[in-house]
Formats: structure tokens, sequence, C-alpha cells
């Protein structure tokens, strides 16, 4: 197929002549004149851009997730079906959405309210909203300067879950046929394969061609840096790089795992997991964000690197030769360079199981609580016999290296072999300072880069002195707190 397929508001497109890394928010306003879908910072900061798709694989059934259009290339587009602002009111019906915002004046000024309603209308389809960090979570990527977040609280606390209309039947009705998309205009080819043999050929004879699995860092290259390239191959329609299992060894998560679902997963096992991601960008970057692309640019200041190399974890890449598996020790070779061969894309991550005697939690220190890039973020990982003598330390780092997810050599040395008690802690959490050179930027100084590395050492001693990995406390980040 050379045509991008896919269905908007329930009309059928079959799109083509239009570049390849048009984002479909451009698309939306410029090309169909659907401008209820607002741009407001054009890199997934605001959420006004907010439409949904119907994710048809998920599990244990297909749903709604909201995403920002202007993060996602059309080609990613083929084969799913969206819904924006224009679609959901029926005539003179308005959708129960728009009822909610209207009865708890939800909307002032009203940029943001196309976006907020969106992500209103997935959790109206949710049935997996039970938790209190759900709610604030499902809004936090929605930013409004003048409504004031509670109304748009109290929607979202009477919608999750309600739908029962015409849009839930939608979720069951068959699919567009998912075949391979390669799809080319104007020297810029887009190649969107449907199975992993067609990646792996395709990627063997074009090694030059840009792999793109959720696109939340290769769009903000194209929106903001103008940085385009003649070949993309988007991972989004492989199926076999979603899965996430639990296995006697462990946790299996697949290149194309959406942050999101890991998330879930992850919240009473490998809660390392779990905890990152609360804090990690926003829900509709993680609903379309994977854990391959968190890693394959290896970014300096990327949040996942450091838990994975605390834990351990060993990364399977694959190319048309085969799967090679290497400890996330030997993929991170630089600054922003990683083992990966030319053919080759990252296939899964291995995590080895936390045991009994561990202590592990993560943490992450940003200016801002949501939605920001960490200053700081890291993973520290301990195991200690029955003397209470460190035998196991793994301390990562993001933020404070050239390097992603790097390790705390001389503060795990100081360690080892010593008694797990404060006084031992404070010798390692002071060499630290010792293991980095931060460098000062816009988030923060070398100074407090160092420093807070340091404290996280202290403070993870102290945090799981009874529980040996614990989980984020829940903290509301809406600006109320809502009963539950
Ligand atoms: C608003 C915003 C907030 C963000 N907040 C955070 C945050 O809090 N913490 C954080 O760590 N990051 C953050 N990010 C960065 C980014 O969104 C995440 O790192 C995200 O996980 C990238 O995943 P993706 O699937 O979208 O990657 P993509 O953009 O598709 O790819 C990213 C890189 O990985 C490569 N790649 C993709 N898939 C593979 C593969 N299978 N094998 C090899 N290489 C591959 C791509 O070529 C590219 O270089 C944020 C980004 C935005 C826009
Ligand atoms: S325009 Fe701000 S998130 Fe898309
Ligand atoms: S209503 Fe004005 S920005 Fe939200």
């Amino acid at each position: 197929m050379n045509k991008i397929r896919c269905m908007i508001n329930d009309v059928q497109y079959e799109i083509e002549g239009v570049p390849p890394t048009m984002s479909l928010l451009h698309y939306l306003r410029d090309v169909l004149h659907l401008t209820g879908t607002k741009e407001g910072c054009n890199e997934g900061d605001c959420g006004a851009c907010t439409v949904v798709f119907k994710d048809a694989a998920a599990k244990p059934e297909p749903r709604y997730r909201a995403i920002n259009s202007c993060l996602l290339l059309l080609p990613m587009m083929h084969g799913k079906k969206f819904y924006t602002i224009e679609g959901l009111a029926k005539g003179d019906k308005r959708h129960p959405v728009q009822d909610a915002i209207l009865k708890h004046y939800a909307s002032q000024c009203g940029y943001c309210t196309p976006g907020v309603a969106m992500s209103l209308f997935e959790a109206t389809y949710r049935h997996d909203m039970t938790k209190p960090w759900q709610f604030t979570e499902q809004m936090a990527g929605n930013l409004c300067r003048c409504t004031g977040y509670r109304p748009i609280m109290e929607c979202v606390r009477e919608l999750a879950g309600t739908g029962k209309d015409e849009f839930a039947d939608k979720l069951r009705e068959p699919e567009l046929p998912l075949d391979t998309l390669d799809y080319e205009y104007d020297g810029e080819r887009f190649y969107v394969p449907s199975t992993l043999d067609e990646a792996c050929d395709f990627k063997s004879s074009h090694r030059d061609a840009v792999l793109v699995s959720g696109a939340s860092d290769v769009s903000v290259l194209i929106n903001k840096h103008a940085r385009k390239n003649d070949v993309y191959m988007s991972l989004i329609n492989v199926p076999e790089l979603r899965e996430i299992t639990i296995d006697d060894s462990g946790l299996h998560i697949g290149a194309m795992a959406r942050l999101a679902n890991l998330e879930n997963m992850c919240q009473d096992k490998f809660v390392p997991f779990g905890r990152i991601l609360r804090y990690f960008a926003s829900h509709q970057i993680k609903q379309i964000a994977c854990v391959g692309g968190s890693v394959g640019g290896a970014s300096p200041v990327g949040d996942f690197a450091p838990v994975l190399m605390a834990l351990n974890a060993s990364v399977r890449l694959i190319s048309s030769r085969g799967i090679r598996s290497l400890p996330m020790s030997q993929f991170i070779l630089g600054y922003r360079k990683t083992a990966i061969e030319s053919d080759e894309f990252i296939y899964a991550f291995d995590v080895p199981n936390i045991p009994e005697n561990a202590r592990c939690a993560s943490y992450k220190v940003s200016k801002r609580l949501e939605l920001d890039i960490s200053s700081v973020s890291g993973t520290c990982y301990v195991e200690t016999d029955e003397n209470n003598i460190v035998t196991v330390a793994r301390l990562a780092f993001g933020g404070v290296a050239a390097v992603a997810g790097a390790r705390a050599k001389l503060a795990e040395a100081a360690l080892i072999g010593k008694e797990w008690n404060e006084e031992n802690v404070e010798i390692a959490a002071q060499k630290i300072a010792d293991d980095f050179s931060p460098i000062s930027d816009f988030r923060a100084s070398a100074w407090y880069r160092q420093t807070v590395a340091c404290n996280m050492l202290r403070g993870f001693y102290q945090e799981t002195l009874e529980n040996h990995v614990p989980a984020r406390m829940y903290r509301p980040t809406a600006t109320i707190q809502l009963e539950q």
C-alpha cells in the first residue's frame, strides 16, 4: 500500500500528496480544516492538540487512547481510527463530556478545552481507573491557564468508566486492514511494516533509515529543529514488539511496549518502573511512546536507562542476521551512542527478578513535578547478606554525565563488603561527588546535580529501612485534591 489508510471521525481517508513528516495536527488544521484541535506548543507539552485513537490490539480489550496530534507523523496513522473534538457531538446532541464541561464550568477562554475534552473522552471509556493517582495522571498532560484544575478534575471523576453509548459500541467494530505501508513524497520515504521479518529486511537494506517508535523524540526534532531524513521506518504496526510478560526469570519488555502499559503493570511488581513512569512525560506521551524509543536515543537525561542499568537488565537486538543479547552496561557506549549496528534495532529488554534481600528505588528530580525532563534521575539497587553486609551495589543516574544511566562506580565500590548502615552510606554518598562532573545548563547547575545525586543515595537508605522496594506515595498534583 502506498497511501495512508485511516479513519477520522468515522470518515475513511487515503492520504497522499503530503510529506510523511507532516503531523496529524497540521493535517487536521491545514488540509482538512478541522480547526477544533488546537496548536499550543507543537512539542508535546501542553495537550491542546489532544485527539484519541482506537487501540484495537489493547489487552484485555480494545480501548481509546489520548495522544498529542502534534507528535504523530501521518504514516503512523495507517490502519487506525481517530476521533477529534469535531467527532463528539451528534447534530444538536452533545457528548457527555461536553455536558460535564458545561455543568462544572470547566472552560473559560476555551483554548485548552478541545484537548481537555479528548482526554476526558478517553477516561469516559476507560474501565481501569480505580486508584487516585490515575485521575490526576489522566489529566496531567492538559495544561489550562485560566479555568483552574478543580472543575476539570470534577469532570474526570464523574465521567471515568461511564461510557456505554455508540462510542463504546465502536470499540467492537471491525478494524481497517493492517497491511504494510510504503509511502513516499518529495524525496522522503516512510516505511511502516506489519511484520517483524519485513522490518528486519528493510533495515538491512536501508541502514540509514531513522527508526520511529512513538515519535515523541523524533517529531520534536522535526517540528522544532527541522531535522529531516530521507528514509524512516516506524515499528508501530509490528505486534510482536508490544508484549510485556512476567515469568520465573523476570520481566520481559518488548521494544514497542507502551510506557503507559508498563506503568500500569509495575505498580505492585517491578515497582521502580512504575515509580519513575508516574512522573515521566505526560499521559498522552506514555500512551504512544515506547521503551525502545526511550533508550534507543541514549539520551543522558532519559529516565529509563538508569532503572534498566540498576536492575541489571539486558537488551535484545534484532536484525535479519538473528537476535543477540547484551547487558545494559555494554549497550550504552557514550554520549548518545549505543552498540546497535546499522542493520539492527531493539527487540526487547529482559529484567531479572528483584530478590528478597534487595533494596531498590527510583527517583526523579525536576523543576516541575509533571511533564518535565529530569534535572537528575537515579535508581539505587543494593543487596545485603544475612550479616547486613553489602554484596551487590548498582547506583545509576541520569543528568549527571554524558552517558545514559551512568553508574557511580566509586560509590558502589565504597559500599561493597561494608555494613549497610548510615555511616557507610554517608561515605559512599560523598564518593558520588567524585564519580561525576556534571555540566550546568538551563535545568540545573553542576553543583545542584551533584548534590541531588548524593542526596538520592542518602534518601534511598532512609526510605528503604523498612520497605525494601517502596512505591511512590500518592501526591495529588492538580491544584486541589478531591475526596477519594
Ligand atoms: C513533552 C515531552 C516530555 C518528555 N518527558 C520525558 C521524561 O519525563 N523522561 C524521559 O526520559 N523522556 C522524556 N521525553 C522524551 C521521550 O518522549 C521519551 O524518551 C520517549 O520514551 C521516547 O520514546 P518514543 O517511542 O516516542 O521514541 P521515538 O521518538 O520514536 O525514538 C526515540 C529515539 O530512539 C530511536 N529508536 C526508536 N525505536 C527504536 C528501536 N526499537 N531500536 C533502536 N532505536 C530506536 C529513534 O530512532 C530515536 O533516535 C519527553 C518528550 C516530550 C516531547
Ligand atoms: S500542541 Fe502542545 S502538546 Fe501538541
Ligand atoms: S480554559 Fe483557558 S486555557 Fe483552559
